[in-house]
């Protein structure tokens, strides 16, 4: 029993299941494709809203070090990610890097962790962009009645956030239609929602006052750390860009391109603008739904408080495109082994995307995001993820040991350092989330546990197939 918990996949039996035909998704992803896809799932929801109202409520200035805190966690986690995406260019990253290094419980328990942080942040995301849609048409004399566009009980007279659920069922469309496709669309949302931050940028560091600077720490460093474990979200994304690997042309070189350049660029514009919002500012004007719009509309600058707002708009939707792309990849490779029902795992015929994967998140994603609050999703959303982190740093260290020989294209420098300079990153991100969070993501892998004890273990293929897969502990 407990050596079925731990069967690992075969190294070389991976890489030929990528492979057989009736699963081979089209591989037509560059490296320059794959850095667009990272900034597309990267720049959103985080720097548009979350950098303001965490500096106005947990770190004041200080959220630039809050920033540098999550990054570190990120780069190590990426150095990581981009050896195993060379690696094994597989769907589902994590979960398969999990598969092949820490046996099968393990790697069940990463993919069900991924779903929840594909789902979730999608949800989050979907309802951060109706909020800004909404504020849009009504800067353009439209008013959404607050009944459909807000979710119950999170302001009076709310029934259903409408909005939110028709970008996710819309997105959705245009995912089964095709990742080449997919990826043309998030290219114009990224060019849109990097000249933004760019003007933004460019407007903001001639109307600094160093005054608004001191103090740098008003509360404290337990505020800094509190707000590092917020602003994660505004890293999450880099990761995905892993899930796509199998649609990837010579993944082993373009993978961790795409990764770490997509997150290097993604820092530098997020430093710099988390420094001049709070230059430009006091960092208790920041609480605010758009905070970057909003400071510039204290300083007069209208129209570019407009011209943020429909930044914001074109990058929070082609975050969600990635996020609704990445969670139906999981699903995929999940099904293909086995520990999910199989009909998921079929490509469509003609358009070969995972349909049906891709539909069932359409639904999920939708119905939640029409009636959750954004603040609980995005909370489950870290923890999630920094977990998963966790496991793909480990994972590293464990392939060193156990592979030294393989041939890697892509070496994570400083093994073991880097690894648990991440682990140790992550872990510390996590400990400064709030205990309901916790207790919310326990209950979450224990429901996955049942699962996988009920029906994944008994259906995995490396069940029916034993002598395909490494059982030594
Ligand atoms: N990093 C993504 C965002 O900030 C999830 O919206």
């Amino acid at each position: 029993m407990v050596k079925r918990l731990f069967r690992r996949k075969v190294f070389q039996h991976l890489l030929e299941e990528i492979d057989m035909e009736q699963h081979r998704l089209q591989r037509s992803l560059n490296a320059f494709d794959l850095t667009i896809l990272g900034i597309g799932a990267i720049i959103g929801v985080g720097i548009f809203v979350l950098t303001g109202t965490a500096a106005a409520r947990f770190a004041g200035p200080g959220i630039i070090l809050s920033l540098c805190i999550s990054a570190g966690a990120c780069f190590f986690t990426a150095f990581c990610y981009a050896e195993f995406a060379s690696l094994m260019p597989a769907a589902g990253s994590a979960y398969n890097y999990a598969y092949a290094t820490m046996g099968e419980m393990i790697a069940w328990v990463i993919g069900w962790d991924l779903i929840l942080e594909y789902i979730v942040a999608s949800i989050a995301v979907a309802i951060g962009w109706s909020g800004y849609f909404v504020n849009i048409m009504q800067a353009i004399g439209i008013t959404i009645p607050v009944w459909c566009s807000n979710a119950p009980g999170t302001v009076p007279g709310a029934l259903i956030n409408l909005p939110a659920m028709l970008v996710v069922l819309c997105l959705t469309a245009i995912l089964i239609v095709g990742i080449k496709e997919s990826a043309r669309f998030t290219s114009i949302m990224v060019f849109v929602k990097l000249i933004t931050v760019v003007i933004f940028i460019a407007v903001g560091c001639f109307n600094i006052k160093p005054v608004n600077w001191v103090p740098f720490l008003p509360f404290g460093f337990k505020g800094v750390m509190t707000a590092a474990a917020i602003i994660f979200f505004a890293y999450i994304g880099f990761d995905a860009i892993s899930t796509a690997a199998e649609e990837t042309k010579n993944p082993q070189r373009n993978m961790p391109i795409g990764i770490i350049l997509s997150l290097t660029i993604c820092t530098v514009l997020y430093i710099l603008v988390a420094a001049i919002l709070t230059g430009m500012v006091s960092y208790k004007e920041l609480n605010h739904p758009a905070p970057v719009a909003h400071a510039l509309n204290l300083l007069g600058f209208r129209w570019g408080s407009a011209l943020v707002s429909v930044g914001a708009v074109a990058g929070i939707t082609s975050v969600l495109l990635v996020m609704l792309m990445g969670q139906p990849r999981v699903f995929f490779a999940m099904s293909r082994d086995g520990l999910l029902w199989p009909w998921i795992s079929k490509v469509h015929p003609r358009f070969r995307t995972p349909y049906r994967a891709q539909l069932l998140t359409g639904a999920v994603v939708a119905a939640f995001a029409g009636f959750l609050d954004i603040g609980t999703a995005a909370e489950l959303c870290n923890i999630g993820t920094l977990f998963a982190f966790c496991i793909v740093c480990g994972g590293i260290a464990i392939l060193r040991r156990t592979h030294p020989d393989l041939k890697r294209s892509f070496s994570c420098p400083l093994v073991p350092l880097i690894p648990l300079l991440g682990i140790s990153f992550c872990a510390g991100l996590m400990l400064s989330l709030p205990r309901i969070t916790w207790i919310r993501f326990a209950l979450w892998l224990i429901i996955g546990l049942f699962i996988y004890f009920f029906y994944g273990i008994k259906h995995s293929r490396m069940a029916r197939n034993e002598s395909s897969c490494d059982i030594s502990l």
